[in-house]
């Protein structure tokens, strides 16, 4: 594995999904003289910000209020968000979103030509901007088109960034893999900004592509940083049965309805709001997702859910809607559908379960998108900031990445203006981490062991979604923390097959695999210590909020690998919101 001498920039962006290239034009624009490059995994275009359907919040119409979304955003996560992240988040939404729009966003209209918006879970107004229901995949569209107008950003497609440099508390770089060649690659950089995204695949059923596997947050768990409120975990309640494909919140707000087997709108018996003919805000189908997700479980526990093949499930119901507005506002959904289900959603009941989505955990950053070590920051579902608390919004991520991108492009270039210049011990720091994957993952090649990659991925996945699934307890996650801690051991000697040095993703899966143990045994020692429940947080044994004891972050630090990590709290940040009953309907 031959290993290239530094390249250098002065910004480094891991992770080329929409975070990734707001920050980088951000830098672009701060300072043009700045050298910005953006390393990913996957060709920009494939990050999972593509998959993203229902739409993008921000405050718009005249009817609706600054005041009102943040309340929304509040409530919705339990009181675990900082407040004043909040505040800048929903302040800085619109002027984001009609940045984008500049840009060339295909936002869909009104019949008069206004921007439209819908309705979305747990929001009192519509604030949803879209574009049909492929909004992520026309956002990323933008910004990347957008990216290459910018001259100073340089590319690093497919190279996948295997550890942080960090010499004397201050990260200079990383060291990559090249996957095309196998070759390894120091890049130098004065600040990097982790946009990697979220670790759904931790979990078996998920909306999240094969990509998202956590790879940012674990470099920055490795490198000392801390890791925030990792015990909460986004079920989304409507996803394909099998695949885990999304099927879009939109579906609900346009009008859709959740039946269980005895076609019974079963979300009227759950304190979500009255059950009304039209599509209507606040109510029901339009609550929010741990509590619809949680509905599910109940109806599931009750016998009133559907068997099938890949478990328990309910109907989503958009027959009433028409073909016409079907194919006007949802045609994704109905190719999706056709496609992976074959069903036809303008004539059949669509087959729906709740199915892992979103972290509202991951690196612990300040509203600047700093960590506790110097140059390195993060932004997008890789960062908590914190805005989404114990449970996100729908439709607040999208616009998330733009704002907080944006925010920690200015910060980390700033920082890279003043920072000094490389430790002389660059290089050497280089080759120790290139050793270490040599040590780790080349060499053993040759070996036999009985354990596979897809078999170890396969137990964490059992123990995810039965110890640390919509609903836990002690005695659940007591069984997953030892047999993750277990499953690291394994891990260290699953020997690769492989030997190749062009796209072996066996090695990649492999380092994605140790990314996903690390972080899911965050996610459990997290939710372990926590006990209470709040938002996607639900501890059967202890069933309440507990705002005395936890109205704090969990701080998730790392030890030694394959033993759990150390937890810490820090205090929520509140400005003018108290702590009240989340209340719906
Ligand atoms: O259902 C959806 O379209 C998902 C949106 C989101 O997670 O923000």
């Amino acid at each position: 594995m031959t290993r290239y001498g530094p390249d250098e920039c002065d910004v480094l962006i891991v992770g080329g999904g929409g975070a990734g290239l707001r920050a980088a034009i951000a830098v672009a624009e701060t300072d043009p003289t700045l050298r910005v490059a953006v390393a990913s995994k996957v060709y920009p275009m494939r990050s999972h910000t593509v998959s993203a359907e229902g739409g993008s919040a921000g405050v718009i119409k005249s009817n609706d209020s600054i005041e009102e979304h943040i309340y929304d955003t509040i409530s919705g996560g339990d009181w675990l968000c900082d407040q004043d992240a909040v505040e800048a988040f929903v302040n800085e939404a619109p002027k984001e979103l009609l940045r984008m729009e500049h840009w060339g966003c295909p936002w869909s209209r009104e019949p008069d030509g206004q921007v439209a918006v819908r309705s979305f879970g747990g929001m009192k107004n519509k604030r949803t901007w879209y574009a049909a229901d492929k909004t992520g995949f026309h956002m990323l569209h933008t910004l990347f088109q957008t990216s290459l107008k910018y001259e100073p950003v340089k590319r690093y497609d497919e190279y996948f960034v295997t550890s942080l440099l960090v010499d004397d508390g201050r990260c200079q770089g990383v060291l990559a893999l090249e996957m095309a060649t196998g070759q390894l690659h120091t890049i130098a950089a004065k600040s990097v900004i982790l946009c990697t995204g979220g670790f759904g695949k931790a979990f078996p059923f998920t909306t999240n592509a094969n990509i998202k596997t956590g790879d940012g947050v674990a470099l920055a768990y490795r490198a000392g940083v801390a890791l925030k409120d990792m015990e909460f975990v986004q079920y989304h309640p409507t996803g394909l049965p099998f695949t885990g494909i999304l099927i879009t919140e939109a579906t609900r707000a346009e009008g859709g309805f959740l039946l269980n087997k005895d076609d019974y709108r079963y979300l009227q018996d759950y304190n979500l709001g009255e059950p009304k003919p039209e599509p209507v805000l606040r109510t029901m189908e339009l609550g929010p997702r741990d509590r619809l997700s949680q509905a599910f479980e109940q109806e599931r526990l009750k016998g009133r859910t559907i068997k099938g093949p890949y478990g328990d499930y309910v109907h989503l119901d958009l027959r009433h809607l028409g073909e016409q507005h079907i194919n006007e506002r949802l045609p994704m959904v109905r190719e999706l559908c056709l496609k992976y289900e074959k069903i036809d959603p303008v004539t059949e009941c669509i087959p729906v379960r709740p199915v892992v989505h979103y972290t509202m955990g991951g690196i612990h950053t300040d509203i600047m998108g700093a960590t506790n070590v110097a140059g390195v920051y993060a932004a997008g579902e890789a960062a908590c900031v914190s805005i989404n608390g114990a449970n996100r919004l729908g439709s607040n991520s999208l616009t998330e990445l733009l704002v907080f991108g944006a925010r920690a492009g200015q910060a980390a270039a700033a920082y890279a203006k003043e920072s000094p210049d490389f430790s002389p011990r660059l290089q050497a720091l280089a080759d120790d981490a290139a050793q270490d994957i040599e040590k780790t993952w080349i060499a053993p090649r040759s070996k036999r062991s009985k354990d596979t990659i897809a078999g170890i991925r396969k137990e964490l996945h059992n123990q995810m979604e039965n110890g640390a699934g919509i609903y836990r307890d002690a005695k659940s996650l007591q069984t997953a923390r030892e047999t993750v801690l277990e499953l690291q051991e394994r891990a260290q000697h699953v020997a690769l097959q492989d030997t190749s040095y062009t796209f072996n993703t066996e090695l990649t899966a492999a380092i994605e695999l140790r990314n996903l143990l690390e972080l899911s045994s965050a996610i459990i020692e997290s939710a372990l210590q926590r006990t209470e429940s709040r938002g996607s947080h639900q501890r059967t044994d202890h069933p309440k909020r507990d705002d005395e004891k936890f109205m704090a972050h969990s701080l998730a630090y790392r030890t030694e690998y394959g033993t759990a990590p150390r937890i810490e709290y820090a205090p929520v940040t509140i400005t003018r919101w108290p702590p009240k009953e989340r209340v719906y309907g």
